[in-house]
């Protein structure tokens, strides 16, 4: 039966185990430069056992930051900073993501806010429609942005395509209005997500993981869901996207009914209608119940956002509760009851 502390290997990298820290922002990076807290913030996580650590959205040109407080990667000199995390987080066993973001019409940042198409996103300010040449400088953008990645040491890339930023706005029937190959039928409406993988690629080697985070359902009727992606997924070339990381909703205001496990049956059908595997979660913070996920086989990794904030050292105390014996970090030994 597989356990949370179980290995799992994809393309070149073996995580320790089951449990990821899923990417979150911390809106404390200066002129898109990480600082010594996102060193100590994600060496912390490693320490603490975790197996991926997928540090936050990061963005790949400055108006594709969410606020100006993101990290970003759209400057040669940004790799630097990144390398003291890399560093630490495999100096602890785990193994280095990074998520590639463009932020679209939700950007807070300096800079023109750009969309798909000219339909603001709540009472944000209405978004230029992106020419072909906005479009390509993005496909550009995260080209230079995943190759600085690899420079930094990250041992595989995530292309964020959720939570209503760029990615998933050209996906999305609710932001996309486009006439042109951009716009109208999922193959168009997923060109540029394809683009983006295939530029990721152009850089990324391809024995390496690129995870693909997704927003599987939009909770509007006329908006995406995952049979959507399941199609969109399958036009991506064979082994471009090794892993996919699912989550739901943020491409428009909507009420959702939120409760341990809400996403599962979206990981589910995506795991078994693309055979790639997954990352699950959402509101899981019960060792039980996500062995109990990966014994199901309705995914292949757990994610744990908050509760990874708030309890740095989680997994310790989960192989606890499991009765795994697990080798502490060697520094807290005296501790281990
Ligand atoms: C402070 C904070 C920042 C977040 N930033 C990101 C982000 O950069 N990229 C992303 O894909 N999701 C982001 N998320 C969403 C989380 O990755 C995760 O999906 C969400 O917290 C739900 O999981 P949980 O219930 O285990 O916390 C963020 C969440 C929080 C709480």
């Amino acid at each position: 039966m597989i356990s949370l502390f179980d290995p799992i290997t994809i393309k070149d990298q073996t995580i320790k185990n089951r449990i990821v820290m899923p990417p979150m922002c911390m809106y404390s990076a200066e002129g898109g430069y990480a600082t010594d807290f996102h060193v100590i913030h994600y060496a912390s996580r490693a320490i603490g056992g975790v197996g991926l650590i997928i540090v936050e959205a990061t963005a790949v040109l400055p108006n594709g930051r969410i606020t100006n407080q993101d990290l970003g990667l759209y400057e040669d000199e940004h790799v630097k900073s990144l390398k003291w995390i890399t560093k630490q987080i495999r100096q602890y066993d785990s193994v280095s993501c990074i998520q590639l973001n463009h932020a679209g019409r939700k950007s807070k940042a300096d800079g023109k806010l750009m969309a798909p198409s000219a339909i603001a996103f709540g009472t944000n300010d209405v978004p230029v429609a992106m020419s072909i040449d906005d479009i390509k400088e993005v496909i550009n953008a995260f080209r230079s942005a995943a190759h600085r990645a690899l420079e930094a040491g990250f041992d595989m890339i995530e292309i964020h395509a959720a939570h209503g930023y760029l990615l998933h706005e050209f996906m999305s029937p609710l932001a996309n209005k486009r006439t042109d190959h951009y716009g109208g039928i999922l193959e168009n409406r997923s060109r540029l997500l394809r683009e983006v993988v295939e530029a990721v690629r152009d850089v990324f080697p391809m024995d390496k993981p690129v995870s693909l985070r997704i927003s599987a359902e939009d909770y509007v009727k006329e908006g995406l869901h995952p049979t959507d992606w399941v199609e969109a997924i399958k036009l991506i070339p064979h082994g471009y996207v090794d892993l996919i990381h699912v989550s739901s909703g943020g491409i428009v205001l909507v009420d959702i009914d939120a409760y341990p496990g809400y996403q599962l049956s979206f990981a589910k059908k995506i795991k078994r209608e693309t055979r790639i595997p997954t990352i699950a979660g959402g509101l899981i913070e019960d060792p039980f119940m996500a062995s109990g996920v990966l014994q199901e086989n309705e995914a292949d990794l757990i994610y744990f956002g908050r509760l990874s904030l708030r309890e740095p050292y989680f997994p310790l105390r989960f192989a606890k509760q499991l009765r795994i014996d697990l080798p502490w970090p060697k520094q807290y030994e005296r501790s281990k009851k």
